[in-house]
């Protein structure tokens, strides 16, 4: 049994080890998959332990960008992000550092929901890791625009400025928008606190916009309920994100692409 892993501090509440250990059962694959939780002090150290024998591990809140360091080498979207979600272990001993987590939105989007990015007018919410995170692999489906919103419009500038080589990616506070977009994307933590982004209502046009917000709960988000209020087409939660991302990482560590569908029914399943 080859083993893996999650990392993170906390981890408890981690569904990772249920949709890894899913995958593994319908694949076939003989691997093993726990819920770690790393010190605050010593990532670096218990990683290394770990991977004295493990063969891969994700890396969630608040490791990414300690994993990114740890990395011996980079994929080209671990590069850009700044951050890593995903490790293994390579032939000769040595770290690979990937991030997942845009190309689990936009295998979300694209394949789960239909919705085509090419050529679709875009609004990022927020400026944080979760919005740097999926930059690179959204731009690569070349949207008309991507527009990055967020508090502190200096946080978004930065982003803009440092993805632009990649595509047609600007920079804007919240109250600077009118016009309505193809697909809006929350990735601010102000769900977490039941609080919305201020944006305008006339940012949705009722029965085509599509709103997605990248956190998850029992209960529609403050973002997509407050979307659904507005008319949107559809208003879709982050576990079919979370699902993919992780599909992403099996794939990457296993050479084999589970099915993600039975995995995410029975994980919506479960929150309900
Ligand atoms: P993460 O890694 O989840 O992206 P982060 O890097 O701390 O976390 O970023 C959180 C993001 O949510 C930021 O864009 C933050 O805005 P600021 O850059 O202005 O701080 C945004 N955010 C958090 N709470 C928010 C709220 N109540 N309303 C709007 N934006 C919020």
């Amino acid at each position: 049994m080859d083993r893996y892993g999650v990392f993170g501090n906390p981890i408890g509440h981690s569904k990772s080890p249920l949709i890894h250990r899913l995958f593994a059962e319908q694949t076939g694959e003989p691997l093993s998959y726990e819920a770690l939780l790393a010190p605050l002090d010593d990532f670096a150290g218990f990683a290394r332990r770990f991977f004295a024998e493990g063969k891969g591990a994700n890396v969630t809140v608040p490791f990414k960008e300690q994993a990114f360091q740890l990395a011996d080498s980079l994929t080209a979207r671990a590069q850009r992000a700044g951050a890593v979600n995903t490790l293994k272990k390579l032939d000769d001993g040595s770290l690979l550092g990937d991030n997942t987590d845009g190309a689990g939105l936009v295998r979300d989007l694209m394949v789960n929901a239909g919705f085509e990015l090419r050529g679709k007018r875009i609004l990022l919410l927020g400026a944080g890791g979760a919005v740097r995170g999926v930059l690179e692999p959204m731009l690569a489906q070349q949207p008309a625009a991507l527009v990055i919103a967020n508090r502190t419009v200096a946080k978004a500038e930065q982003l803009a400025s440092e993805f632009a080589d990649l595509g047609p990616v600007v920079a804007s506070g919240f109250d600077w928008l009118d016009a309505p977009l193809d697909l809006i994307i929350n990735g601010t933590s102000a769900s977490l606190a039941g609080e919305l982004p201020p944006i305008a209502a006339s940012l949705i046009e009722p029965g085509h916009t599509l709103c997605y917000d990248m956190m998850y709960g029992k209960q529609p988000t403050a973002f997509n309920c407050w979307a659904a209020e507005q008319g949107a087409a559809r208003a879709l939660d982050g576990l079919g994100m979370l699902v993919e991302q992780a599909a992403e990482a099996f794939l990457l560590w296993r050479g084999v692409r589970p099915d993600s569908a039975p995995v995410l029914a029975e994980m919506r399943r479960q929150l309900a």
